[in-house]
């Protein structure tokens, strides 16, 4: 079988990486040629952590290497393939350009996924003649540790294409679940409305942000509260996923806090701008004075 992931950022070499080390031939394509050598780079050490956290040996990252290629030529990288898994940019005008490109260049045969966390599937199938070969596949981020894909079944996706999706992500020792193509999915619309409640009750001063946090941990057994969650996913993200939500659903219980709408615009954005919840400029979790609480 023959995988092509479209983008290596953070998402597509940990999708790449995937594929490869569970014996898939994978081609790996961006624009940006800086972006297929950074992938690469980063598949190389996150197997070489694994071997020496004894997770796999040696011979194994080696094999997985040899089975990954990069290319920035999407209509050669494509050619027979069985599977074109898309995770470039979250911007819609980018994945229909992409999807109708695919659809060209791809044999009848091609199915083809999307890793998108918030566009509807069936708006990105329109863009090709095989709507009932276009389904999601949600990784979740980091993807070499994480069992989940949410698999979305778009309006026209097929049970066929349905069930080769699912039996290839148990392939990947992943733990598929179907969902339908609804806004945000299931992960992102029930994710999304707890970072929004969190950053509520940081907004009307309910608690501070090791409170809130501390309370999650605790209280619910999360590996990490909801305010650190946000900074780990870009606040950016999370305001353009609630959005998604608001007009899809149509809803005000989707609308985003302003007390988050306010950071995005000061680019207060997280871990990658080194500042959201928590300050992150000395490369570990530290409080900001002026986001702790006060009794009022
Ligand atoms: P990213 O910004 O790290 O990487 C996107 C890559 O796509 C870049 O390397 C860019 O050069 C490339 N690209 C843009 N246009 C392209 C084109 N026409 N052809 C080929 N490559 C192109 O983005 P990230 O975070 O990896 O997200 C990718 C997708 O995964 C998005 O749809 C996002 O919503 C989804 N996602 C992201 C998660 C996350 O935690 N970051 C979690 C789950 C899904």
């Amino acid at each position: 079988m023959k995988i092509v992931v479209i983008g290596s950022g953070t998402m597509g070499n940990g999708i790449a990486h995937s594929f490869a080390q569970n014996g898939y031939k994978t081609t790996l394509v961006d624009i940006s040629p800086t972006a297929l050598e950074k992938a690469l780079k980063t598949i190389e050490n996150n197997l070489e952590r694994m071997v020496q956290k004894g997770k796999i040996v040696d011979a194994k990252k080696e094999t997985t290497l040899q089975r990954l290629t990069t290319s920035s030529n999407l209509k050669m990288a494509v050619e027979n393939a069985d599977l074109v898994v898309e995770a470039a940019t979250e911007n819609l005008e980018v994945k229909l350009s992409i999807f109708k490109e695919l659809d060209e260049f791809c044999s009848e045969k091609t199915i083809l996924a999307s890793n998108t966390s918030s566009i509807s599937i069936t708006k990105i199938a329109s863009a090709t003649q095989r709507p009932e070969k276009v389904i999601g596949m949600h990784f979740m981020n980091p993807v070499p540790m994480m069992k989940l894909v949410e698999v979305i079944k778009g309006y026209s996706t097929s049970d066929k294409t349905c069930n080769s999706i699912i039996e290839l992500t148990k392939h990947l020792e992943k733990e598929p679940i179907l969902v339908n193509d609804y806004p945000g999915f299931i992960a992102n619309r029930i994710l999304m409305p707890m970072i929004n409640e969190a950053i509520s009750a940081l907004h009307e001063g309910v608690a501070g942000v090791n409170e809130i946090d501390g309370i999650m941990k605790l209280g619910m057994a999360h590996p990490m509260g909801p305010l650190q969650l946000a900074d780990f996913i870009g606040l950016d993200v999370c305001l353009s996923i609630l959005n998604v939500l608001h007009e899809g659903l149509g809803n005000p219980k989707y609308a985003p806090c302003p007390l988050l709408v306010k950071m995005v615009t000061a680019q207060k954005l997280g871990i990658k701008t080194q500042e959201g919840f928590y300050d992150w400029s000395n490369g570990t979790k530290e409080l900001i004075v002026s986001q702790s609480f006060t009794n009022k």
